[in-house]
């Protein structure tokens, strides 16, 4: 067993990936993680598949747009059926799912920080499901927002804002669907980041919300596992690219109300053109990542079908890879110094 989770990583991995210095937005392949034993072409292995998918629902928040949008459509090609929960029904990518015009596509209005939204949800599903009794299949936490901004930069407004959608809506939006989970002794797949498993300067408001689905993930696993439920981490490395997490127009609006609402003494220590310089590290980090969302979108469909899914998918390229086990498991003497300070 601990042959395979170190052999996993290690058999896939590339000595170039050997940097400690990030080498910026360049192309940087996306390790996917297989089980070289069983598929030694590099693919995932689907060799022990759940049965049944067509009459298995899954219910998706944050399908808007990103993983959350892709995840749905792929996994209506897949076979499943489709709760697509939607921060705006009717617009954007909630339409683009409608158009769709498929019986197995159904969008829902989903804010997972709305208790009545969530309660009316729940509701909608377990009255559309064939069999309420069989439960629903899977519930992928996907919906998150991001910020950025150092400790002293961040409001207590914002801190909140952002652990309401990525920490609270995550425990909101189980809690509310594992009835339904239970019954079919089915799947919990929870999208965390790598930046729930390190801290890095100027993400701790994005980064404690994620390290906040961690732990609750480990502990839902452990409560779970009698109950026949299996909880999935996935910890997508930088995809910024190809989703909307980030925009320019998004860091601007952001660092401008920053920038407005700072108290006087920190503005004045800190001064306007340290400000900006972080404000543009923020936007080159924005155009940077991964445009293929596949990885990520691979890692939920095997932690939603496979068998035996793994605790934790890493769909990131090498260096992140590397990088979180670094930071995760060495001395922080040796793991700050080469890659923080
Ligand atoms: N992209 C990356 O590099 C990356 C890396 C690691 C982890 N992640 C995580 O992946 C997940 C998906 O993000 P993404 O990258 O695909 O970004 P995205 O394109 O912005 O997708 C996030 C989705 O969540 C929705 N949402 C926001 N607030 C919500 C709320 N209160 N209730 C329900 N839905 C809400 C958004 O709706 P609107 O579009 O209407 O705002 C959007 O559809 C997030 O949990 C994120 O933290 C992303």
């Amino acid at each position: 067993m601990l042959a395979t989770k170190l052999s996993r990583p290690l058999l896939n991995f590339s000595v170039k990936a050997l940097n400690f210095k990030d080498p910026g937005n360049g192309f940087r392949p996306v390790q996917r993680f297989s089980f070289p034993l069983l598929s030694p072409c590099g693919s995932r292995s689907y060799a022990n598949e759940v049965d049944q998918i067509g009459s298995r629902a899954v219910l998706i928040t944050g399908c808007d747009s990103g993983f959350g949008f892709a995840l749905a459509k792929h996994l209506h090609d897949k076979g499943f059926i489709i709760y697509a929960g939607c921060l705006q029904k009717g617009e954007g990518g909630s339409k683009e799912l409608d158009a769709m015009k498929s019986d197995r596509m159904r969008t829902v209005q989903l804010n997972v920080c709305d208790s009545k939204e969530m309660d009316r949800a729940v509701e909608h599903v377990q009255n559309s499901l064939k069999d309420p009794e069989k439960g629903l299949w899977g519930l992928v936490n996907n919906a998150g927002i991001s910020t950025f901004g150092e400790v002293e930069f961040t409001s207590m407004d914002t801190y909140m804002e952002v652990a309401e959608v990525n920490l609270w809506g995550t425990v909101r939006t189980t809690k509310a669907f594992l009835p339904l989970i239970r019954r079919s002794k089915g799947r919990v797949v929870n999208i965390s980041s790598m930046m729930g498993r390190m801290g890095s300067p100027a993400r701790s408001p994005y980064c404690i919300t994620k390290f906040g689905v961690e732990a609750f993930s480990d502990c839902l696993r452990y409560e779970m596992q009698p109950q026949g439920v299996m909880v999935s981490i996935v910890e997508p490395g930088n995809f910024i690219a190809g989703t909307n997490l980030y925009s320019p127009e998004r860091i601007k609006a952001i660092a401008d109300k920053m920038w407005d609402e700072l108290p006087e003494i920190v503005r004045k220590d800190y001064g306007r053109k340290y400000f900006d310089e972080q404000v543009s590290k923020m936007e080159s980090y924005c155009n940077s990542g991964s445009r293929d969302t596949s990885p990520v979108i691979e890692s939920v469909e095997h932690a939603l079908t496979s068998t035996a899914p793994y605790t934790r998918y890493h769909p990131m390229d090498y260096y992140w890879w590397l990088r979180m086990q670094i930071m995760t498991h060495m001395p922080a003497a040796i793991s700050d110094r080469l890659y923080v300070y």
